[in-house]
């Protein structure tokens, strides 16, 4: 799909469908919603005046004006309240726009810059969002589908003043391109589990390489150099050795430091010997999601010209069940030394993100480490699918990370990682234990991953109730969100660290 700038009238502009908006509780609309409501006899106001359309978020008026504007079809969106509008509504309201034109089968959409306006939104950061939206709210996995969703082949923005156009130009082409990283990282996550396995996970991240980005895979011979246990003991039950992905973004200056970004790359969790039970074990395929959104942030920082030295560590594995297969009651000695007691093989990601992090910390020498990874479901009891864990080892690395949060739109809440929880990892025969029982699920496995990043920066987010929506929510469809692509682009974008 193309995203660009249109300058001029929307009113006479040509397109499938053009978009405008309505704030809650507006009677009369201005703007160009109020142009196009002249230019098509007060269609608008008078859905608003008989109480057909109020301007409620997630209400939406579909018009065919017949005459009046050089389109056939007019789509009012709701905006709802305009002091709750954020940057991030502007996102979410590109969904019900392009799932109506793909439904549709229209080509064309040109839709207003929602909320820079009365909204009071930076013009720039307002066709961000929407540019990303509209490419996010366009992704369809339909692989499999025998008839295919309908494509939206161009997006527009109709601007009429020209003195913003520059910046609204720039920032459409920014959220663009940041969206079409997610998306090639979406379609990894919804690929069956049978078509991705730990060779096509390393596959799909080779085709990242060229330009300043370069991949390197290793296998089950180097792991073994590496003395990389908890990699090669979660990958022994499946008949596709291990991978360590690795792609390196080099965008800042020579010689500044990398930032590392630790992916959970398990590409089916079956829970291995200590089997999950089959209903909803299909989900499972979507245990990389944290993988591919860092080698997704690897695209997108490549994409967008970040300058910053990047590098993204995904440890692919398939967790299967076997004769071959590790056991609960193992002992594995890790890349770092330490040695774990195995109490359930379905507490797989934080083995492989351990030597991951170890392997980060060794080779490339980071000033700070982000992990994300599909690591508990007691995450998901905690915040439900509407916020990330997040937890890490300093208050500078966090603050940051909070402020990029907030700035990107994806939301994450912290969970401590209070000394005394250490307690529940304690193993009566090795150094640490890979579960710490029934309470506070997310935070001790949060403790295991932070004895292993020591005293580096470092900051862990569990996205296993928000890498993959059962139902539409959030602006996200249901399906892949790419949840946390847009929170590390923020981050590496801000200040400090890296290339400062
Ligand atoms: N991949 C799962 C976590 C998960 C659960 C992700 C639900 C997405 C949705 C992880 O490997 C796992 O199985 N964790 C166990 C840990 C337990 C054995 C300590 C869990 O959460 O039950
Ligand atoms: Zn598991
Ligand atoms: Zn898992």
């Amino acid at each position: 799909m193309k995203t660009e700038l249109v300058v001029g009238d929307i009113g006479k502009h040509r397109a499938d469908m053009l978009v405008v908006n309505l704030f809650e509780g507006v009677k009369s609309p201005g703007g160009a919603t109020g142009a196009v409501d002249k230019a098509i006899g007060g269609a608008i106001s008078a859905a608003i005046r008989d109480g057909d359309f109020r301007g409620k978020w997630g209400e939406t008026l579909f018009l065919r004006p017949g005459k009046g504007v050089a389109a056939p079809r007019v789509l009012v969106v709701g905006l709802g309240k305009r002091e709750k509008f954020t940057l991030d509504h502007v996102r979410q309201s590109t969904l019900p726009v392009m799932q109506m034109a793909k439904k549709k089968k229209l080509s064309t959409v040109a839709s207003v810059l929602h909320g820079a306006g009365a909204g009071g939104l930076d013009p720039e950061d307002a066709a961000r969002f929407l540019g990303l939206g509209a490419v996010l709210s366009g992704y369809e996995y339909d692989r499999y589908k025998s008839e295919k969703a309908g494509r939206v082949s161009r997006f527009q923005v109709v601007e009429g003043n020209r003195r913003v156009a520059a910046k609204v130009r720039r920032g459409l082409s920014r959220g663009a391109k940041l969206g079409e990283a997610i998306n090639w990282g979406r379609d990894l996550v919804a690929a069956p589990p049978g078509d991705l396995r730990p060779d096509g996970l390393a596959r799909a991240a080779r085709s990242l390489g060229g330009g300043k980005v370069r991949v390197k895979v290793f296998g089950r011979k180097e792991a073994e150099a590496w003395k990389m246990g908890g990699l090669l003991a979660v990958g022994k039950g499946s008949e596709v050795s291990p991978r360590l992905i690795v792609a390196e973004y080099r965008g800042g200056r020579p010689g500044a430091r990398w930032t590392a970004l630790v992916g959970k790359g398990v590409t089916f969790d079956t829970g291995g010997i200590s089997l999950k039970k089959w209903e909803g074990m299909e989900k499972m395929k979507y245990d990389m999601a944290g993988g591919a959104g860092m080698l997704a942030a690897v695209r997108a920082a490549a994409a967008l010209g970040i300058r910053r030295n990047i590098v993204a560590v995904v440890p692919a594995v398939e967790n299967m069940l076997s004769g071959s297969a590790y056991r609960p009651g193992d002992v594995l000695r890790m890349m770092s030394g330490k040695t774990v007691e195995v109490l359930s093989t379905d507490a797989e990601g934080r083995l492989i993100l351990a030597d991951a992090i170890t392997f980060a910390k060794k080779r490339y020498r980071p000033d700070v480490i982000l992990d994300a990874a599909t690591l508990t479901g007691a995450c998901v009891v905690a915040l439900g699918s509407v916020t990330m864990g997040m937890m890490g080892n300093g208050a500078e690395v966090l603050g940051r990370m909070r402020d990029a949060s907030a700035a990107s739109g994806e939301r994450a809440w912290e969970l401590p990682l209070h000394e005394e929880y250490r307690e529940q990892i304690k193993s009566d025969v090795a150094d640490l234990k890979n579960i710490g029982g029934p309470e506070g699920g997310a935070i001790t496995a949060g403790y295991f991953l932070k004895e292993f990043a020591g005293d580096t920066p470092w900051v862990h987010m569990d996205i296993a109730g928000v890498a993959w929506m059962e139902k539409e929510k959030m602006g996200y469809a249901p399906g892949p969100t790419g949840v946390p692509v847009r929170l590390l682009v923020e981050f590496l974008q801000g200040g400090g660290g890296g290339d400062a």
